[in-house]
């Protein structure tokens, strides 16, 4: 059994219900490295359920993971971190304000050697490594608390590659700053990509999605509706998929 060619992540037959609500059932998907995926959908189709799965914020009813071909359980968010490779970006930025740049990219994953100073050099050249390499006008000692909302976004991104992370996830990147940021996180999925990073990015923004995904997964009731290359899409055909009613559902209507 070789796994060289494997996807970077293969979801199998995933469900996830809370009580009588099916939030996520049966979707099976492969991410491969360095691509793109937008995940798009209704509200309440089942998306953030969906990543807190593969996050290991919630716990999976059924289904399976393999990383590059190998199976892999994920009962935590750092199982997810540690074995999926996956770090999530928050829509609210979950990040300490009264910390610092580098203390936040290092939060609970701080470097641990002899010497308590060396460590905290080691940290905060590390962290400015990255953020030079992200175009931050940040540096790595400036608070998170006075940052605007697309640099402390880089700061986010900036601990996926710090750890090496293989798929970062982001659920409405967007909804948090302002338009004229929203091209430098495109921008920036397209850096990750460029480093073969796969990423995972839900939006409402359907021409944020087209505009730098590889492929289009729509989400509808828990389950993915179709999966789309993204060549020769437009908005409008997306809206299409999102909303049309399957022929059972029309069929059932009174008229
Ligand atoms: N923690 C939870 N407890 C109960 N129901 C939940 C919980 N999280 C999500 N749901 C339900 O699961 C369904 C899918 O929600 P969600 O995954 O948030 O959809 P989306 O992100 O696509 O808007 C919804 O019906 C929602 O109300
Ligand atoms: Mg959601």
């Amino acid at each position: 059994m070789m796994t060289a060619d494997a996807p970077l992540l293969s979801i199998r037959h995933l469900s996830k219900a809370f009580g009588p609500v099916q939030a996520v059932r049966d979707v099976t998907l492969e991410i491969q490295a360095g691509e793109v995926v937008g995940l798009v959908g209704d509200n309440a189709a089942g998306k953030s359920t969906f990543l807190s799965l593969l996050t290991g914020y919630n716990q999976k009813d059924s289904g399976e993971f393999l990383y590059k071909g190998h199976p892999v359980t994920v009962s935590s968010p750092r199982e997810s971190r540690n074995r999926l490779k996956i770090e999530m970006v928050y829509q609210n930025l979950s990040l300490a304000p009264d910390l610092t740049v580098w203390q936040n990219m290092f939060l609970g994953e701080e470097r641990r050697t002899l010497g308590i100073f060396n460590d905290r050099r080691n940290m905060v050249e590390a962290a400015d490594r990255v953020l030079k390499e992200l175009n931050a006008r940040a540096g790595a000692t400036d608070l998170v608390g006075t940052l605007s909302g697309g640099e402390q976004q880089l700061v986010a991104i900036g601990r996926a590659l710090l750890f090496d992370r293989e798929l970062i996830i982001m659920d409405e990147p967007t909804a948090a700053i302002s338009v004229a940021k929203i091209v430098d996180v495109l921008r920036l999925i397209r850096h990750l990509k460029d480093r073969g990073k796969s990423v995972i990015l839900v939006s409402h923004r359907l021409e944020d999605v087209l505009s730098v995904a590889d492929r289009i997964v729509v989400f509808a009731h828990g389950s993915i509706k179709t999966i789309m290359r993204n060549q020769n899409l437009e908005v409008t055909d997306l809206i299409n998929v999102m909303f049309e009613r399957t022929k059972e559902a029309t069929d059932g209507e009174a008229t």
